[in-house]
């Protein structure tokens, strides 16, 4: 059988020091454990627009969408913020999400034991954390048209973005959160705003839909998305998997991944529909940014974005031990103390370098074996 074959996008900022150390685990498991991969690299984001002009060539975009998985870093930079909406870096992680049709996104909120004390609320709170967020990621208000800024009828400007979903959208989302939550405590809420949202009516009966005819045996409940930040921080382990729409799961995921701790932990995987080879389509990507402030400082905390590969390991080549393995080098690392700087408080000794945690993690790696 062919190796597995990855594209790299390490992206922007911070993006290719955490995806050196990543470099790091992937050769580990061709030197360590007989899973050599294809590595292909390619740009992304406004390095792309640097070199040529656009943040996603459209050789890259094809190439993403013949490999088993692709690994992106994280994409954009002050620099890039006064390009044409067409132009900005976001636009190619956008692009690839939308025409390589991974709907759903995958973002998993646990809070490691060494951490608890870490997050900005109380450890009784958070201990133990693991809720699993799936947002619907090529849809809603991030692509829906009309869309744009236009002259109005008072010699001023409208800007106008329109949210909109189909069943077969909002069906199809629903039963990736339901079989996850079959692997896990089999509890789904689903969360909108059918209070004030049409769309939002539509999500929650398409939702009830496909649990009444697909999946009554998984626990399903609704909430308004505003009183689902509230819960979040309130009481989050009353969740199991959340599903969420494109704008929703993108503000809920920011606040879950807090009560981790850092952004820095938190990796994601946005999944589409099985290929010939039976994989899904796949992008993972840690949930932090680019963080420009701290690129070449070797602050970065690389655990996302590791995590992110584990989450590879797990959806796309079915190595769900492989991956745990990975979890369990993390974990060990966070018990033996080491911390990046995003993991420390000023009064809390001195952290460790990104290479240094991308070296701990390997060291970690061949203690397991
Ligand atoms: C995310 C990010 C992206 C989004 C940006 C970079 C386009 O915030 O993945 O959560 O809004 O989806
Ligand atoms: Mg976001």
């Amino acid at each position: 059988m062919a190796n597995p074959s990855l594209l790299i996008l390490p992206g922007d900022g911070i993006g290719p020091e955490v995806m050196a150390e990543v470099r790091k685990i992937i050769n580990w498991y061709g030197a360590k454990r007989g899973v050599t991969f294809d590595v292909s690299e390619g740009l992304v984001g406004g390095c792309a627009y640097d070199k040529y002009g656009t943040p996603l060539h459209d050789d890259t975009m094809a190439r993403a969408q013949e490999v088993d998985a692709v690994l992106l870093g994280a994409v954009g930079g002050p620099q890039y913020d006064t390009l044409d909406f067409s132009l900005k870096p976001e636009r190619g992680l956008l692009r690839l999400r939308k025409e390589m049709d991974l709907y759903a996104n995958l973002r998993p909120a646990q809070c490691f034991d060494a951490l608890a004390d870490f997050s900005s609320l109380k450890k009784e709170v958070v201990a133990g954390l693991d809720i699993m967020i799936v947002r619907e990621l090529t849809s809603g208000v991030y692509f829906g048209e009309p869309r744009g800024i236009f002259p109005d009828n008072e010699g001023g400007r409208v800007g106008i973005n329109t949210q909109r979903y189909t069943t077969n959208e909002i069906r199809r989302v629903a039963r990736s959160a339901f079989e996850l939550a079959r692997r896990r405590n089999n509890k789904v809420c689903s969360m909108e705003k059918a209070n004030v949202m049409e769309s939002g009516v539509l999500w929650r009966e398409e939702v009830q839909w496909v649990h009444d005819h697909e999946y009554p045996d998984v626990a399903l409940s609704h909430m308004y998305a505003d009183n689902g930040a509230m819960q979040l921080v309130r009481w989050p382990k009353q969740f199991d998997v959340i599903v969420t729409d494109n704008l929703f799961g993108d503000v809920l995921s920011d606040c879950a991944a807090m009560l981790t701790g850092s952004l820095g932990m938190l990796p994601s995987a946005s999944l589409g529909a099985p290929m010939a080879n039976g994989r899904p389509k796949a992008l993972y990507e840690p949930v932090h940014g680019s963080a420009p402030d701290i690129a070449g400082t070797g602050k970065a905390n690389p655990i996302a974005c590791i995590l992110s590969f584990a989450m590879a390991l797990r959806y796309s080549f079915d190595m769900g031990a492989e991956a745990a393995r990975v979890e369990n080098a993390v974990q060990k690392v966070l018990a033996d103390g080491l911390r990046t700087a995003d993991l420390m408080g000023p009064q809390d000794g001195t952290p460790i370098s990104t290479t240094e945690m991308g070296d701990a993690i390997v060291a970690a790696l061949n203690a397991s074996l």
